[in-house]
């Protein structure tokens, strides 16, 4: 069969990688793609929302399966456009419809769907300038720290975690007033959990799932999570706190009561589910929902899919993802990640990446590269993921960090302190 993949990050590239090793697929498109993509596919110069250009490749190439990476295009509905089309309703889009996808293009609707289905998550209030008096008497009644987060996409930065009552009063008058454009017109206010952090991610058919190996990012630039946000620094898995007792309450309380409320609702969701949860003293409890594949996350919960992912995919296609297997493979598997100097802030671009070739112990995932006369150059702030597995996490870091170190480019930096909280 022939696939479209959509996007161009680390996650697409391990998500390509991850395909290209199926005896199903005859050809692998990316589009657009990056330096990585082009070595286990064909990269494609077309914008992963632009819905007209990818009709006219689908049809143009025979492509059999659409498989989204990035949130963008299904919250802007590229599943109901293949749906809708006649032309285009045979291929089946991996991931969910446009009411499906707000679950992650809504805070205010993903956790509205949350108290309708009694899934566990912090308590909120959705304020927009209209209710702002209760906005602040709802943050009077809560204690520091205060989570403020922009109710619609604002590219991972919508969230802001605030440490004094009058400052957090003042940010949600600036938020509503426009700080992220109209993704601020709503804004919800959520009671700080204290946990440790991990993200499950869940396959559907709409019906049933299957649930992917478990794992943990690190998304602040400094060791020991200090410093600015970034889109992430590293991920491990599995996740040791996220054992068999854990994960029974994530599917009885979280999972099943979220699959079973799409369908019932009506929602069409037939693709990937993250679940961002927090572990507070042992319970699961949502942050967030994501309705696509976490990045880095994904560059190693890849590596630990023993089973045919696209086999799974057509499981999810053809409504019998019962029926299918998922492996898991039982080694560890970590990501370290290579940025540029100066990111999450200003970085420079177009440094020559050198001794990728002489890395035999790892798997580099592209997520800023660009392919120029023969040499690899950084064209992003996070720049190649160095992807090992180890019999333990320790192991497989160490092969990450021997990894890193024989590659180099101008004002590099990692972390190298990833998963030193498990
Ligand atoms: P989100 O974009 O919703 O994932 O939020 C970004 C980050 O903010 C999360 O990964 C958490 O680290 C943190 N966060 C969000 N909501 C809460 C909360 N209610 N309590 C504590 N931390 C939170
Ligand atoms: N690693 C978090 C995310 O992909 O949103």
């Amino acid at each position: 069969m022939n696939i479209l993949l959509l996007g161009s990050g680390g996650r697409e590239h391990a998500i390509a990688w991850k395909i290209a090793q199926s005896p199903k697929v005859e050809h692998l498109f990316i589009a657009p793609g990056n330096a990585g993509t082009a070595q286990v596919g064909t990269n494609v110069n077309m914008k992963a929302d632009d819905f007209a250009a990818i009709k006219d490749f689908a049809l143009a190439n025979q492509i059999d399966m659409v498989v989204v990476g990035p949130e963008d295009p299904l919250v802007k509905g590229v599943y109901d456009y293949f749906k809708q089309d006649a032309a285009l309703c045979h291929i089946p889009v991996i991931g969910p419809s446009k009411a499906g996808a707000q679950l992650e293009g809504s805070k205010d609707f993903a956790k509205a769907f949350m108290m309708r289905h009694h899934i566990p998550t912090a308590r909120y209030k959705s304020i927009s300038a209209e209710n702002i008096d209760e906005g602040y008497a709802f943050l009077e009644s809560l204690s520091a720290p205060y989570v403020l987060k922009a109710d619609g996409l604002a590219a991972g930065k919508g969230v802001l975690i605030i440490d004094s009552l009058e400052e957090a009063k003042r940010e949600l008058g600036i938020m509503l007033g426009g700080m992220f454009g109209d993704a601020s017109k709503t804004v919800v206010i959520e009671e700080f959990l204290d946990g440790i952090e991990c993200s499950v991610f869940v396959l559907t058919d709409g019906k049933s799932y299957k649930i992917l190996p478990v794992a943990k990012d690190y998304k602040r630039i400094g060791e020991g999570n200090t410093g600015l946000n970034t889109g992430g620094m590293g991920a491990v898995s599995p996740v040791p706190f996220a054992d068999a007792a854990f994960m029974q309450k994530v599917e009885e309380r979280i999972i099943r009561p979220t699959v079973e409320g799409l369908r019932e609702e009506g929602l069409d969701y037939k693709g990937f589910i993250f679940l961002g949860l927090i572990n507070v003293k042992g319970e699961p409890l949502v942050i967030e929902y994501n309705c696509r594949m976490g990045d880095p996350e994904t560059e190693v919960v890849m590596l630990r899919i023993q089973s045919d992912l696209v086999d799974l995919l057509e499981g999810v296609a053809a409504g019998d993802l019962a029926s299918r297997t998922l492996a898991e493979d039982p080694r560890a598997a970590v990501t370290v990640m290579l940025v540029s100097g100066g990111y999450p802030e200003a970085y420079e671009k177009g440094k020559v990446i050198t001794g990728l070739e002489d890395i035999t112990d790892n798997i580099l995932f592209h997520a800023g590269t660009k392919a120029e006369e023969g040499k690899v150059l950084t064209s992003g702030g996070r720049v190649i993921a160095i992807s090992s597995y180890g019999k333990d996490k320790e192991d497989a870091l160490a092969r990450s960090f021997e990894g890193a170190r024989k590659i180099h480019f101008d004002k590099m930096y990692y972390r190298r302190d990833i998963g030193f909280d498990l």
